[in-house]
């Protein structure tokens, strides 16, 4: 098969981040025959992230969505570390991290310095501007949001971001890579929450505002937007699939960014939070899970 055109040069991949996105980012790009580094600060994280992707990868052999060479292969070419700087040789690392602006910007500044002349730099932020992500570099061109769904090796969206600097060839190679992991492009303008996350956030804290105000049972809410509107999930049940901290994150960049009191996050949710509950992540959200 002809490469797309733009990925000529993108052989190896750097993820960074080890949690739900990034493990499922680090599995696709494997799977699509990259090399991968997939990097996270946190040991126990990143570990938990090698277990996650080597059973994930093994059930699609099992179940025949993998010839079982090309699945010894993806893990294989899977590298974990716990050294950032082994991401140097990378030709696209994906920023998988915390939603918090001021960590990534000190990423984004430590990988300008680190990474290739050439390396393009990917964040899979939820809402946080690209444009500001990329004042922390030297390389603003090259900067770009490529923002998958959770979770990542399913969804068949990839959401992207130009921020105001990003280059035409930027574009053109991460929408490539985007259609080589097998998703759908849609392009958003880099405003807060960008396309799906503005319009989803809203209603997810609207259903925190209808328990928090006693309408219905978290239950009730849930059905009624399953059966009612036939979402795959409930508001309540996709928070805690995502995690109650993403979910607020995004919220905080929403009110702040657009300066509009609609966005205010609602205090269950707020509450939620700062008791640790943060969702399937931890055991316990809106829900409790075994
Ligand atoms: N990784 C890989 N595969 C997974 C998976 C994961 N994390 N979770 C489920 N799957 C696979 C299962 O193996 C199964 O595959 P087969 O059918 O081939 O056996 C398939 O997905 C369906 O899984 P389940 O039967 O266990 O469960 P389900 O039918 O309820 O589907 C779901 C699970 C795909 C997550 C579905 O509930 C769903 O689509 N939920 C909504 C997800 C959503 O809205 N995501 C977007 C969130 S917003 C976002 O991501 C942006 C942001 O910035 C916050
Ligand atoms: P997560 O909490 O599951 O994982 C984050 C990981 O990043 C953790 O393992 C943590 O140890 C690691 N980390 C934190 N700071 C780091 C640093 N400085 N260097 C290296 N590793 C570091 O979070 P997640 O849900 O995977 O979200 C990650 C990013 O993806 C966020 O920007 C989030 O907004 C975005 N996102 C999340 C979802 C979702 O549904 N959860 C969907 C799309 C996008």
């Amino acid at each position: 098969m002809a490469m797309p055109e733009g990925m000529e040069k993108i052989k190896a991949i750097g993820v960074i981040g080890g949690g739900q996105m990034g493990s499922g980012i680090a599995q696709l790009a494997a799977v699509a025959g990259y090399d991968v580094w997939l990097h996270d600060s946190d040991p126990g994280a990143l570990g938990r992230a090698a277990q996650v992707i080597s059973t994930s990868i093994r059930r699609l052999v099992s179940k025949g969505q993998l010839s079982q060479l090309v699945g010894a292969d993806s893990i294989k070419r899977l590298k974990c570390t716990p050294n950032l700087e082994e991401l140097a040789g990378a030709d696209v690392i994906i920023e998988a991290i915390v939603e918090s602006e001021d960590i990534k910007k000190k990423l984004f500044s430590q990988l300008d310095k680190l990474a290739k002349a050439s390396a393009i730099l990917a964040s899979n932020t939820s809402s946080i501007s690209i444009t500001r992500l990329a004042s922390a570099t030297s390389r603003p061109t090259q900067v770009i949001g490529m923002h998958f769904m959770n979770p990542p090796p399913i969804m068949k969206l990839i959401e992207i971001v130009r921020g105001a600097d990003t280059s035409d060839e930027v574009f053109a190679k991460i929408k490539a890579l985007a259609e080589r992991f097998g998703k759908t492009v849609i392009c958003s303008q880099d405003y807060p929450g960008f396309i799906v996350n503005r319009i989803l956030m809203p209603m997810i804290n609207e259903a925190f505002f209808a328990l928090y105000t006693g309408v219905a049972t978290k239950e009730d809410i849930d059905t009624g937007m399953k059966l009612g509107t036939n979402h795959p999930m409930g508001p309540l049940e996709l928070a805690d699939f995502i995690g109650l901290d993403v979910c607020l994150s995004i919220l905080k960049v929403l009110h702040e960014g657009l300066g509009d009191s609609k966005y205010s996050p609602c205090p269950l949710l707020v509450q939620y939070v700062d008791a640790g509950r943060l969702g399937r992540k931890r055991g316990i959200g809106v829900y409790t899970y075994q």
